[in-house]
C-alpha cells in the first residue's frame, strides 16, 4: 500500500471548534507521557466520586506480576455518573432515542425517564436477591431495557456479563456458568430485519444444560408479544416486576477497581475469555474518547450501529455517551432492512450528526451502488467513525463521498475487547487522515512495534503491535482466571501488553493495522477463534480432524474457511456440508457460518507428528 495516497486535511471548522486542535493534541499527549499521573488524576474529575481517588496509578505489565490498578481508593457509582448528575442540567432532553426494525417505530426516552426506570430495575434485582458482587447476564435485543439492565446493574454494584442475541443457547449456558450468573435478563423475542430471534427459547435450551442450575430466575421483556413457554416460580415478567417498584435507589458506593462488568471475547485458544472490567478507570477512559475523538458537542445526536453484546455497544452506546450526557441513539434492527438504504434513512429521521459504524456495513452497501443512499441526504452529518476491522481504503473513500457527502472527517478507531476504548485513532480537528490508517495514539497509550523476539522497532515499520504502559480503561483480568489473562497478553514479550495484532508504521508515524498475527478471525467485525470451530466441528460424529483459516472476503473482510477430514467411511456427499454448516450455526451462532468447507483427506502435520489444527477428534473432549 502506498502513502502517496491521499492525505485529508483537517477541516478549518473543525480546527477551530474542535475539542483539541494539533498544538492542544501534542501537548496533552506528551503530558500523558511524561505525567500519566498528573494527566488522569485531572481526566478523573470528570466524573462524580463519592470520594475522589488520591492513588491514580498503581499498575505493573511485568510477566511475575500483573496488576492493574487506576484511582484505587475512590469510590463512585456509575450510574449515578450516567444519570443522577445530568438531572439538574439535562433531565429532559432526550437520553435514548431507540429506532426499532420496522421503521415506524421509534421513541425518546428523556435523562429523567431513564433514571426512573432504571432505579426502578435496580430495586427489582434486589427484590430477586441480587447484590453488590453478584453477576446477571443479559441475552436481550436492542432495546433500551438492556441499557436499563446494565445501568441498573450497576447501580447495586452487580456486574453485568452480556451475551451477544445472535450467540446459541451452548454459548450462553457456557456464559451463565463462567460468570456463575443467578440471573438472567432477555426477551422474549428479538426482531431484527422482520424476522424473530427466540431469546427465551434459547434461554430454556441454556438452562438445560448441566451446570446452569446456579440461575435462579430469568427476567423477561415482552418485546413481540411471541408465544413461549414459562416456568413457573424461575421466569418473571419485566413490567410486572418493575413497574411496581420505586423510582429512587439509592446508588451503591463502589470501589474504583471493583468489577463493572465481564464481556467474552474470542482468543487464539480455547473457550472465549471473559474479560473483566473495573469502574473508575473504564469509565473516565470511556467518557473521555467519546467526547475527543467524536468531538461530541453539547446536544449532538449520536448513533453508534454496534450491538450492546459487544464491547463497542458497551463503552459507545451505552457508557461514553451517557456519561458525557449526550443523546444516543440505539438501532435495533439491520441496515439491510426495509431497504439499503436504511442507514441514511435513520439519519435524516433522527438528524443524527456522528455515525459511528463498522467496515463490513460499508462495503455491504458499496456492493448495492453508488445509488444505495439516494433515499436520504444526509445533512445532519457531522463526523464518520470506523470500527472492528482494518477499513480497507476503497471502502474509507467510499463513506466519505456517498455517505459522508464529502464533508465529514472519518475518524477510523482501533481498539479491542480488551482495551475498553478507543487507543488508536485520529482526532477531528487535530489530525490529517490518511484512508486506512487508524493514525495515532490517543492520550496516555504508548503503542511499540516489535518483532518476534519482542525487540522493539524503530521509525517507519512493520511487527507486532505491543502497548508499553497501562491506560485507564484497559481489562484487568479474565473473570476467575488471572494466570490466563498473563499467559495471553503478557507473557509473549514481558513488560508489555500484546494486541494480537500485526501493524505497520509509517514516516509519519501514522499506525496501520495489518489484522491479526494470531489465530483469531474478523468475520464482519466478529472475532472469532479458529479453534472454537474447529472444535465444534471435531464434536461432530462424522468428523476426524478440522483446521480454521480465513480468507479475503468482499464483503465481510474475512470468511470462514474449512478443511475438514471425515472419518474413515463417512462420505464426502454436499448433504454432510450442509450439515456441518448447520452443526457449527447452531452450536455457537450465525455469525460463525463456515463460507467455504473443503473435504481434505489428510491435515498438515509439523515434523513432530502434531496436527496443524489444534483439535482433533482424540484430544478434545466429548461436547456431545
Ligand atoms: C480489529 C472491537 C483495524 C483488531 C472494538 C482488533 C481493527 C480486534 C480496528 C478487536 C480498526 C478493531 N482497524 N482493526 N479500526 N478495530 N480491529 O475485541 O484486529 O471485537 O484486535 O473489539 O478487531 O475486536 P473486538
Amino acid at each position: 500500500m502506498s502513502d502517496q495516497q491521499n492525505v485529508y486535511p483537517v477541516r478549518d471548522d473543525f480546527a477551530a471548534n474542535a475539542w483539541a486542535d494539533k498544538a492542544k493534541y501534542e501537548a496533552m499527549y506528551q503530558q500523558s507521557m511524561d505525567d500519566p499521573e498528573g494527566f488522569w488524576a485531572e481526566q478523573a474529575k470528570r466524573l462524580d466520586w463519592i470520594k475522589a481517588p488520591t492513588k491514580i496509578k498503581n499498575t505493573s505489565f511485568a510477566r511475575d506480576n500483573v496488576d492493574i490498578r487506576w484511582f484505587e481508593d475512590g469510590l463512585l457509582n456509575v450510574s449515578a455518573n450516567c444519570l443522577d448528575r445530568h438531572l439538574e442540567k439535562r433531565g429532559d432532553q432526550t437520553a435514548i432515542i431507540w429506532e426499532g426494525d420496522n421503521p415506524d417505530d421509534s421513541k425518546h426516552i428523556t435523562y429523567r425517564e431513564l433514571y426512573a426506570r432504571t432505579n426502578q430495575l435496580a430495586n427489582a434485582l434486589k427484590e430477586l436477591g441480587i447484590g453488590k458482587g453478584d453477576t446477571v447476564t443479559l441475552y436481550m435485543p436492542m432495546i433500551p431495557e438492556a441499557a436499563m439492565a446494565m445501568l441498573a446493574c450497576s447501580r447495586i454494584g452487580a456486574v453485568h456479563s452480556v451475551v451477544f442475541g445472535g450467540f446459541s443457547p451452548d454459548a450462553v449456558a457456557q456464559r451463565v456458568i463462567g460468570a456463575d450468573s443467578k440471573l438472567v435478563i432477555t426477551a422474549d423475542e428479538s426482531v431484527r430485519g422482520g424476522k424473530h430471534v427466540p431469546l427465551k427459547e434459547n434461554v430454556d435450551a441454556a438452562l438445560t444444560r448441566e451446570g446452569t442450575d446456579v440461575c435462579k430466575n430469568v427476567l423477561v421483556v415482552k418485546r413481540t408479544g411471541g408465544e413461549i413457554d414459562w416456568k413457573e416460580g424461575r421466569d418473571i415478567w419485566f413490567d410486572e416486576l418493575v413497574d411496581k417498584q420505586s423510582s429512587e435507589c439509592e446508588p451503591e458506593a463502589m470501589g474504583a477497581e471493583d468489577p463493572l462488568f465481564i464481556l467474552y471475547t474470542s482468543g487464539s485458544t480455547g473457550a472465549p475469555k471473559g474479560l473483566k472490567h473495573t469502574t473508575g478507570g473504564y469509565l473516565t477512559y470511556a467518557a473521555m474518547t467519546h467526547q475527543y475523538v467524536f468531538d461530541y458537542q453539547e446536544g449532538e445526536i449520536y448513533w453508534c450501529t454496534a450491538d450492546v453484546g459487544w464491547v463497542t455497544g458497551h463503552s459507545y452506546i451505552v457508557y461514553g455517551p451517557l456519561a458525557n450526557g449526550a443523546t444516543t441513539l440505539m438501532f435495533e434492527g439491520v441496515p439491510s432492512y426495509p431497504t439499503h438504504g436504511r442507514m441514511g434513512d435513520i439519519v435524516d429521521k433522527h438528524n443524527v450528526n456522528i455515525l459511528y459504524t463498522a467496515p463490513t456495513a460499508v462495503r455491504a452497501l458499496m456492493a448495492h451502488g453508488e445509488n444505495v443512499m439516494d433515499s436520504s441526504k444526509r445533512d445532519s452529518l457531522r463526523l464518520l467513525g470506523s470500527v472492528g476491522e482494518p477499513i480497507n481504503p476503497e471502502a474509507w473513500e467510499w463513506f466519505y463521498r456517498v455517505i459522508g457527502n464529502e464533508k465529514c472527517p472519518i475518524v477510523d478507531t482501533w481498539w479491542q475487547t480488551e482495551t475498553g476504548g478507543i487507543m488508536i485513532a485520529p482526532l477531528p480537528g487535530a489530525t490529517p487522515l490518511k484512508p486506512g490508517s487508524a493514525t495515532v495514539p490517543f492520550f496516555g497509550v504508548k503503542p511499540a512495534l516489535v518483532d518476534n523476539e519482542g525487540k522493539q522497532l524503530e521509525g517507519a515499520t512493520e511487527g507486532n503491535l505491543v502497548i508499553l504502559d497501562a491506560w485507564p480503561g484497559q481489562a484487568r483480568s479474565i473473570w476467575g482466571d488471572h494466570e490466563r489473562f498473563v499467559q495471553t497478553y503478557f507473557s509473549t514479550y514481558d513488560g508489555m501488553y500484546f494486541t494480537g495484532d500485526g501493524c505497520r508504521r509509517d514516516e509519519d508515524g501514522y499506525y496501520w493495522i495489518t489484522g491479526r498475527v494470531d489465530d483469531v478471525l474478523n468475520v464482519s467485525g466478529h472475532r472469532m477463534g479458529t479453534a472454537e470451530i474447529e472444535s465444534s466441528l471435531v464434536a461432530h460424529s462424522a468428523v476426524a480432524e478440522a483446521a480454521v483459516v480465513g480468507f479475503p472476503h468482499d464483503i465481510k473482510g474475512q470468511g470462514i474457511y474449512i478443511y475438514v477430514t471425515l472419518n474413515d467411511g463417512i462420505d464426502p456427499t454436499d448433504e454432510l456440508k450442509k450439515e456441518l454448516t448447520q452443526w457449527v450455526r447452531k452450536d455457537i451462532g450465525p455469525i460463525a457460518s463456515p463460507d467455504v468447507i473443503q473435504w481434505a483427506p489428510g491435515l498438515p502435520k509439523t515434523r513432530s507428528g502434531k496436527n496443524h489444527a489444534p483439535y482433533s477428534a482424540q484430544d478434545c473432549c466429548q461436547r456431545v
